[in-house]
């Protein structure tokens, strides 16, 4: 009888080691953090468990457990006191982003610290861009985004992540980042981000939810297949040196398309609502946090993803640990 033996590959821990085909590693997280401008201010986020508003004073007792765990980067969310209407608080030098920029470049050198360039923080609105006739605006918003990322690369960022899913946004960044001098500044660009429900629990920690209608002008129809290969390839002919595809989980073919299709490093964004719904379900002690949260980090890799910006990066990194 003529049977393939798949099992014999799998018989012992020591031979599923030897043919395993993916891996995580410290190094692929990038951990998310939320800013605010109190002081002596550290709340959980309710929606999000395990997520805080931090201020600048407690932040580098956070990034210091981030760097202890071996984590090489993180990913900073200001939430700003004031809103107005062009998101002044978010190009302003003074921002929230930048003071915390600064504070951790100056202690923490080696730590790779991405700002993430929207300004839905910054709106009273709670647009991505600026909004005329109750439409965002693309080509006016661009100058505004390209300012907040040389603010940012002022401060010391090491890589700027524009969010806000305008046309052209990569090239208007590219540019302002390039005349002000900031040539070496890479751009990990949220090429193909849907527009998507699991956003929600980051809309409760960052204070940007839609003030009027929502954001499907802008961000994709997650119906949409071959769009993500237009959108990915507009922003690598415009410069971008990463792309993030967004959320992860339910878009894990649209990472393997990307994967194949381009050759830049792949950012999968494993969102907040990914994130709450699992410790939702760990708290009622429904599954096993640990097991699943590996899991599906590891489904993420094995879609095509080179990194992955995920609330769990510290939880991921403890049980990396205990497992060595
Ligand atoms: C800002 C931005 C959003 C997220 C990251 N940057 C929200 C949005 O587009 O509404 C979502 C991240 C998450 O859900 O974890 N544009």
């Amino acid at each position: 009888m003529n049977i393939d033996r798949h099992r014999r590959l799998r018989r012992t821990s020591a031979l599923r080691e030897m043919v395993r085909e993916t891996f995580l590693h410290k190094e692929d997280f990038i951990y998310p953090i939320f800013v605010v401008e109190q002081e002596n201010y550290k709340h959980e986020v309710p929606s999000m468990p395990g997520v805080y508003h931090l201020s600048l004073d407690l932040l580098l007792e956070e990034i210091q457990e981030v760097v202890s765990l071996g984590l090489k980067s993180v990913i900073l969310f200001g939430v700003p006191n004031e809103k107005d209407d062009v998101g002044s608080c978010a190009y302003d030098e003074n921002g929230i982003v930048q003071k915390a920029t600064r504070l951790v470049k100056q202690q923490y050198p080696e730590l790779v610290v991405v700002a993430d360039t929207c300004l839905c923080q910054y709106t009273s609105h709670g647009h991505c861009g600026v909004v005329e006739d109750g439409y965002v605006q693309n080509d006016k918003s661009l100058k505004l985004l390209a300012k907040t990322a040389v603010s940012q690369a002022k401060a010391g960022a090491d890589i700027i992540a524009p969010s806000n899913m305008m046309d052209g946004f990569v090239a208007a960044i590219r540019q302002g980042l390039d005349e002000a001098g900031f040539v070496d500044v890479p751009i990990m660009s949220y090429a193909v981000k849907y527009a998507s429900a699991f956003y929600g629990p980051f809309r409760d920690a960052a204070h940007s939810t839609p003030q009027f209608g929502d954001r499907k002008t802008y961000q994709m129809d997650p119906a949409n297949r071959l769009e993500a290969l237009r959108e990915a390839e507009s922003d690598l002919n415009e410069g971008a040196d990463f792309l993030i595809v967004k959320p992860a989980l339910s878009y894990l073919d649209i990472m393997r398309d990307v994967k194949n299709n381009f050759n830049a490093p792949i950012v999968a964004y494993n969102v907040s609502g990914e994130y709450s719904m699992i410790k939702a379900a760990a708290q009622n002690g429904w599954i096993s946090e640990k097991e699943i949260v590996l899991e599906k980090l590891i489904s993420i890799k094995r879609a095509g993803a080179d990194l992955i910006i995920t609330y769990f990066a510290k939880d991921a990194a403890r049980w990396l640990s205990e497992n060595e």
